[in-house]
């Protein structure tokens, strides 16, 4: 018994010799892996530039405001009950980039697009008092003429190509943060 004793003992004392080898070689690897890891974060200023927080307290229904995004302008459109409407009316309608409304936003209150023409990058008119915004009411691109609805959906080109919805999460009426 006593025999038995000793050797389960040793056994157990072979065994917390190999996992306390183990831990202390998987401690090693982590301890030598870790600089390269953390070299390949971003630093906080680069983070900080890849996404922006916008306070949504202020914008009321039918206002639209420009952001600035990893140096592009976004358009954040609090749409009134119309536009919703004649957004989601024109899913039907014959699209050159077919897409529902309801795909381009998480509330149908809060358009966010980046403002940039997809034909060949110009900034749509559409974002200040009394400037025109087209035939669908959205933008209008005065390089080419290109047009955009309600949603920020292309109706007339040269453009082919939808407004494009940059990443983002939103508390509707209170903030947005993109990127
Ligand atoms: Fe907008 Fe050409 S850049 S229509």
């Amino acid at each position: 018994m006593e025999e038995n004793f000793e050797k389960i003992s040793e056994g157990n004392r072979r065994d917390f010799l190999f996992v306390a080898t183990g831990a202390v070689a998987t401690v090693g690897i982590a301890t030598s892996v870790w600089p390269l890891i953390d070299s390949l974060n971003p630093s906080a200023d680069v983070l900080s530039l890849s996404t922006v927080e916008i306070d949504l307290t202020s914008i009321e229904v039918g206002t639209r405001i420009t952001v600035k995004w990893r140096g592009q302008p976004v358009f954040i459109d609090r749409r009134t009950p119309e536009q919703i409407a004649k957004a989601v009316a024109d899913d039907s309608a014959e699209l050159l980039d077919p897409q529902t409304d309801e795909s381009r936003v998480f509330n149908p209150e809060w358009l966010i697009v980046v403002g940039i023409c997809t034909h060949l990058g110009c900034v749509p008119l559409g974002q200040a008092e009394g400037d025109t915004r087209g035939d669908w009411g959205g933008w209008f691109c005065p390089c080419h003429g290109s047009q955009y609805d309600t949603s920020g959906r292309v109706r007339k080109g040269p453009a082919n190509k939808n407004l494009v919805v940059p990443p983002y999460s939103l508390v509707p009426g209170e903030k947005v943060i993109i990127g």
